[in-house]
């Protein structure tokens, strides 16, 4: 077990360095620099606090663990954490996502593998089709799969027994399940956006598994510009390596990572083109806004899913953009930010 198949399956979007869905490279990285467990595991205390206790009265017990689902934006370690979990708990963790499991029946197979105690991981839950969904209330609820036997008047349903597992489930947000999923998950958990202090700290670990002298300085400015993300965190110490073997001395000191953070264009904040497309387009093409988001999305020939799940929890966090009932809207900081004043005019260029 501890197959990990998720992350090839999942929808990738390669050009954007800050992108913070998985990269082939990624799967590598993240694989390497994974905390094990739950006192390696920088940030969240809430979420920690909260698992240490779940898992300690579980083993006590010497039940499963409850059903977790685990929410919030992308590339914050949700895998991670449940492969965390499934260590501390002392179990095997079988990691698919949503979109992999295609019918009923993939599911009924992965889940009469599993051993009693065992963690499946189930990556992007909210793109599970109605179907498999079904199969998954009984599983939960009663560790039960209901089989249908026939056809028409004659169909019978018989049971059949599964081994007393965990579910993980991750979503980018809990509002996308539909509610008798969400109501079967016993704890539920929402990852925030790491602060610097943190992804300073994440980056240093990193640099240390991976080889790569690093100052602390250094890291503190990719931390600062890595949006919140340790997965942006952690691609933007591989790029500022190449940049420092290339153009430096090996070495990420604040100047390199400077230099480097420029080269990829990303700025002062940790905003890239395109979160600086849709500001603009909010700002010169709506007048500030209020503008809906799938305006917003075909305007700027993005998906609509990409700009909310990416762009907007950052863009939302340094109070650059409102969501309002009728659409988003720019705030005085984005306009700040941008050179461009209320009227319009662009000041700075
Ligand atoms: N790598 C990615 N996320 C991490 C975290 N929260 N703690 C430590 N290392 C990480």
């Amino acid at each position: 077990m501890g197959s990990f198949n998720g992350a090839e399956e999942e929808d990738v979007q390669y050009g954007r360095v800050i992108e913070s869905s998985y990269t082939p490279e990624d799967v590598d990285v993240e694989f390497s620099l994974r905390p094990k467990t739950l006192s390696e595991y920088i940030g969240q205390e809430k979420v920690k606090e909260n698992m240490k206790i779940y898992i300690e009265a579980a083993k006590k017990r010497k039940e499963p663990l409850d059903h977790v689902l685990l929410y919030g934006p992308p590339g914050l370690g949700k895998t991670t954490l449940s492969g965390i979990i499934a260590n501390e708990m002392g179990v095997n963790i079988k990691i698919t996502s949503g979109p992999a499991i295609e019918k009923p029946g993939s599911l009924a197979s992965i889940l009469t593998t599993l051993k009693d105690g065992d963690v499946l991981f189930i990556d992007e839950i909210h793109r599970l089709s109605r179907q498999v969904e079904e199969v998954l209330y009984p599983a939960m609820e009663d560790y039960a799969l209901d089989i249908m036997i026939g056809k028409g008047p004659d169909a019978q349903s018989i049971r059949i027994d599964l081994p007393k597992f965990t579910l993980i489930g991750a979503t980018t947000r809990a509002g996308q399940l539909t509610g008798p999923l969400r109501d079967r998950f016993g704890v539920v958990e929402r990852l925030e956006l790491y602060n610097q202090q943190e992804l300073t700290q994440i980056i240093m670990r990193s640099a240390v598994i991976l080889g790569i002298p690093t100052l602390k300085e250094g890291a503190a400015e990719l931390a600062r510009r890595s949006r919140g993300t340790p997965r942006i965190a952690n691609r933007l110490l591989k790029r500022a390596r190449d940049f420092a073997e290339v153009r430096g001395d090996g070495k990420i000191t604040k100047d390199l990572a400077n230099y480097a953070l420029n080269c990829l264009e990303i700025d002062d904040l940790g905003l890239d083109g395109l979160d600086r497309r849709m500001l603009t387009m909010i700002i010169k093409g709506y007048n500030g806004g209020p503008v809906g988001l799938e305006t917003l999305a075909s305007a700027l020939g993005e998906e609509a899913v990409t700009l909310e799940d990416v762009c907007e929890p950052y863009l939302m966090q340094l109070g650059f953009i409102a969501r309002t009932p009728r659409g988003r809207t720019a705030t005085a900081l984005a306009y700040k930010h941008l050179g461009i004043d209320f009227n319009g005019q662009q000041t700075m260029f």
